[in-house]
């Protein structure tokens, strides 16, 4: 429930990375000796893999932001639907117990639905590292006599793919090119970590990341990168709600393409080491925004952008060049009063004012979208349902709102 209307001013601290956390999880499967990871998210994602994470034999303790995983007595078992299905990045155990066992049966991945999203490119890179891939009633069953390195050639620049294959080559032996590699900042988390728990990792945060594979690994300490989607989400609402706002805890190079559209708009953006400050302002211009790879303005954050840009004077064209159909904050949107239509892969925005309704979040990012355009409506509430999409992915995000003195609550329906 939220009450908009009110300017957001303060300081909001961003937690770590939902989407390196739950690849950085998996990754510890790859060591024999315990791994601590820091600065952890409190999402429902990362309850969802510490389970997994049990189920296959790994000790798990959690204490605030910290979570240590022991891996020693860790088995590779199937993996059926079940609990695999509520999160895409269950597939990462594929690369992992394939990189430490040769051999992983998982049920399908879930996540997010806002259109088919699938894993010919990782099937692609386990079978180039010797594995056999076959489908057993919805299971991949994913089997090597020995993995071998190998050079692969991403056909889509992918995420999930490239950390994927990271994972099983960080123990095949020789050495794995992965070319057109995905060069989010998460891969680079991920590769950070593995190279700490002694794998040999070139180009990570480049188009060719080179593995040379090796026998053992053992556990260690990282911290896990900023979240830059929530931090791009404060800045969004901020600007929103012509507030002045304090994102702390982020790395500021990570928002480039968010920060240069927000200027563009006519936003005022104050970058300093590790935050940036979001002031507000009566009126913003209509901008174009094309959603790409990184470092392209990241897919994430179009559907909150979505909403700042229903707030602009003018017509703005949003075009998704990742997700050619992640749309489905658009008829919410447009039960608040937005005037948004969709052709092919882009939404023509055309500027006004929101009002209150009762709206679904279809899936994180769309939900995201409704708290920022339910936060500009002056003194009326806005019901917001389905927020376990939510949850997924915003630590602590009814809490920071108030402290940012936003009246928003939660309600058991
Ligand atoms: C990751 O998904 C993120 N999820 C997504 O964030 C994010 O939207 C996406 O990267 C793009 O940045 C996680 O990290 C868990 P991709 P991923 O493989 O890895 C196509 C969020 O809101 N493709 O980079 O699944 C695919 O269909 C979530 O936090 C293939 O065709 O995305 C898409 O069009 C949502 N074959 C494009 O590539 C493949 O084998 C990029 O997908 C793999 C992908």
């Amino acid at each position: 429930m939220i009450r908009g209307g009110k300017p957001l001013n303060g300081m909001v601290t961003i937690s770590g990375a939902k989407n390196s956390a739950i690849a950085l999880l998996p990754a510890a499967v790859l060591a024999d000796t315990e791994v601590i990871l820091d600065n952890l998210p409190n999402i429902s994602d990362v309850a969802i893999y510490s389970e997994l994470l049990e189920e296959l034999g790994a000790k798990v303790t959690r204490r605030d932001d910290e979570i240590r995983i022991d891996p020693s007595q860790l088995v590779s078992k199937p993996m059926p639907n079940g609990r695999v299905k509520k999160l895409r990045a269950s597939y990462y155990l594929m690369g992992a117990l394939l990189g430490r066992f040769g051999e992983a049966t998982i049920g399908m991945p879930g996540g997010c639905n806002f259109e088919p999203r699938p894993i010919d490119q990782h099937i692609k890179g386990f079978e180039a590292l010797g594995a056999v891939v076959t489908n057993e009633q919805g299971s991949l069953h994913i089997k090597a006599e020995k993995l071998r390195g190998a050079k692969i050639y991403l056909d889509v620049v992918s995420v999930g793919a490239t950390i994927n294959i990271m994972l099983a080559a960080s123990r095949a032996e020789g050495v794995t090119l992965i070319e057109n590699a995905a060069k989010e900042p998460e891969i680079v988390d991920v590769a950070t970590l593995l190279t700490a728990m002694g794998a040999k990792i070139k180009g990570a945060g480049t188009e060719t990341i080179r593995i040379e594979g090796v026998k053992q690994m053992k556990g260690c300490r990282h911290s896990i990168i900023s979240d830059r989607i929530q931090a791009g989400t404060y800045m969004i609402m901020a600007a929103a709600t012509r507030g002045n706002v304090l994102v702390d805890n982020v790395i500021p190079k990570h928002l480039e393409a968010l920060t240069a559209k927000l200027e563009e708009m006519g936003v005022e953006v104050q970058e300093y080491d590790e935050a940036i400050r979001i002031i507000g302002k009566p009126t913003y211009s209509a901008v174009d925004v094309k959603a790409l790879v990184y470092p392209g303005f990241p897919t994430d954050l179009q559907s909150p952008m979505t909403s700042l840009l229903a707030c602009a004077e003018g017509t703005s064209l949003l075009t998704d060049y990742v997700y050619g159909t992640r749309f489905k904050h658009v008829p919410e949107l447009t039960l608040m009063g937005a005037n948004i239509r969709v052709e092919g892969r882009t939404a023509i925005i055309e500027g006004g004012k929101f009002s209150a309704a009762k709206v679904k979040a279809a899936d994180l990012r769309a939900g995201a979208a409704l708290v920022v355009a339910a936060l500009t409506v002056q003194n009326e509430v806005t019901e917001i349902t389905n927020v376990e999409y939510i949850d997924r992915g915003y630590d602590r995000l009814v809490e920071n709102l108030r402290n940012l003195g936003a009246d928003v609550w939660r309600e058991i329906s």
